[in-house]
C-alpha cells in the first residue's frame, strides 16, 4: 500500500506483557487514509493485543511496545498514554460491549463527548448525528444502557465514539455474540460511517467471509507475525485462506478433520 495515504502506520512492532511475555513479532501495518482494513486471525493470535498497542490501553495491561514503532497521522504515538492517544482522536471498540449499565443510553452517548474536544459541533448536533446513523437507539435514549440487547449496547458503544469524533475507529470482534441479522445491521452503519463521515477502520473479525466483504485489504496474524497481507479479493481465492478461515475446500465444502490436519502440514505459512 502506498505509505504517503496511510494516516496509521505500525512499524515493525514488538510487543511484550509483564517485559517477558513476546506477544507481537515484527508487526507492520498500514491503515489508508479513509480506508477499511481487516485483521484477521485464530484465538490468541495477537489481535486485540495489536488494537491495543495502538490506543495504549496495552500500558493498562502491564504490555509495552519493545521494538518498532506506531505512526499516526506522520507522529509516534507509541510512548503515549491511552488519553493522550484517545485526545488525537483514535478511539477502540474493546471486545464486549462495555456500556455504563447504570447509565441511560443517551448519558452514555453524552460521554463520549466528553473524551475529545472535537470540532466544536456541539453535543447535540454530535447526538443528532448518532441517531441518524442509529435509529435504533431514539426510542431508547432513556432507557438504561444494562437491560438493552447486546446489538443495542454494540451500537450504543460505537455511538459513544461517534460522539467524540474520531480520526480513526478501532473495532475489536463487533460482531461477536450477535444475531446475523443484527451483524449485517451493524456492519451496514460501520460502512456507512466509513463512506460517508470518511472515518477510516482496523477492523479485527473472527467472521472472516465479513470481514472480507467490508474491508478492501486485510492481514492475517499468526502466533504473533503476520502471515499475509493483500487485497480481500485477492484473499478470498486463496487456498489457505479457503480452508482455514472459510472452511471451504476447493471443490466447495467443508474438509474432513483428516484431510485439514494433512494439509496443515503443508501448510508453508505455519511457522
Ligand atoms: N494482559 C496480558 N498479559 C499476558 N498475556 C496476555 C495478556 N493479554 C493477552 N495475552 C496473551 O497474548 C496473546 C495474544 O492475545 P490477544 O488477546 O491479543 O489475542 P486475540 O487474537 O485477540 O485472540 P481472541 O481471538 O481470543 O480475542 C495470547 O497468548 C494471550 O494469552
Ligand atoms: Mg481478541
Amino acid at each position: 500500500m502506498e505509505a504517503a495515504g496511510s494516516i496509521l502506520k505500525l512499524n515493525n512492532i514488538e510487543v511484550m506483557y509483564h517485559e517477558v511475555i513476546l506477544v507481537l513479532k515484527g508487526v507492520s501495518i498500514e491503515v489508508p487514509q479513509g480506508g477499511i482494513v481487516a485483521l484477521l486471525g485464530a484465538n490468541g493470535a495477537g489481535k486485540s493485543t495489536t488494537l491495543k498497542s495502538i490506543s495504549g490501553l496495552l500500558k493498562h495491561e502491564d504490555g509495552e511496545v519493545t521494538d518498532g514503532s506506531i505512526e499516526f497521522m506522520g507522529e509516534k504515538i507509541h510512548h503515549l498514554s491511552a488519553e493522550e492517544i484517545a485526545k488525537r482522536g483514535i478511539f477502540q471498540i474493546i471486545e464486549g460491549r462495555r456500556v455504563f449499565e447504570h447509565l441511560t443510553v443517551e448519558q452514555n452517548l453524552r460521554v463520549g463527548a466528553h473524551l475529545r474536544g472535537g470540532d466544536g459541533s456541539s453535543v447535540k448536533e454530535r447526538l443528532e448525528m448518532v441517531y441518524r446513523y442509529f435509529p435504533r437507539l431514539v426510542e431508547l435514549r432513556n432507557v438504561l444502557a444494562g437491560f438493552i440487547s447486546g446489538g443495542e449496547q454494540q451500537m450504543t458503544v460505537i455511538g459513544r465514539a461517534l460522539m467524540a469524533q474520531p480520526k480513526l475507529m478501532l473495532l475489536d470482534e463487533p460482531s461477536m455474540g450477535l444475531a446475523p441479522l443484527l451483524i449485517k445491521e451493524i456492519f451496514d452503519i460501520i460502512t456507512k460511517l466509513n463512506r460517508e463521515e470518511k472515518i477510516p477502520l482496523l477492523l479485527v473479525e473472527q467472521n472472516v467471509k465479513l470481514a472480507l466483504t467490508v474491508a478492501p485489504y486485510a492481514y492475517v496474524l499468526e502466533n504473533g507475525r503476520l502471515v499475509m497481507h493483500d487485497t480481500s479479493e485477492k484473499l478470498k481465492e486463496n487456498p489457505d485462506i479457503r480452508d482455514f478461515y472459510l472452511g471451504l475446500s476447493d471443490i466447495g465444502e467443508r474438509k474432513s478433520f483428516r484431510q485439514v490436519k494433512h494439509y496443515k502440514r503443508r501448510k508453508r505459512w505455519l511457522t
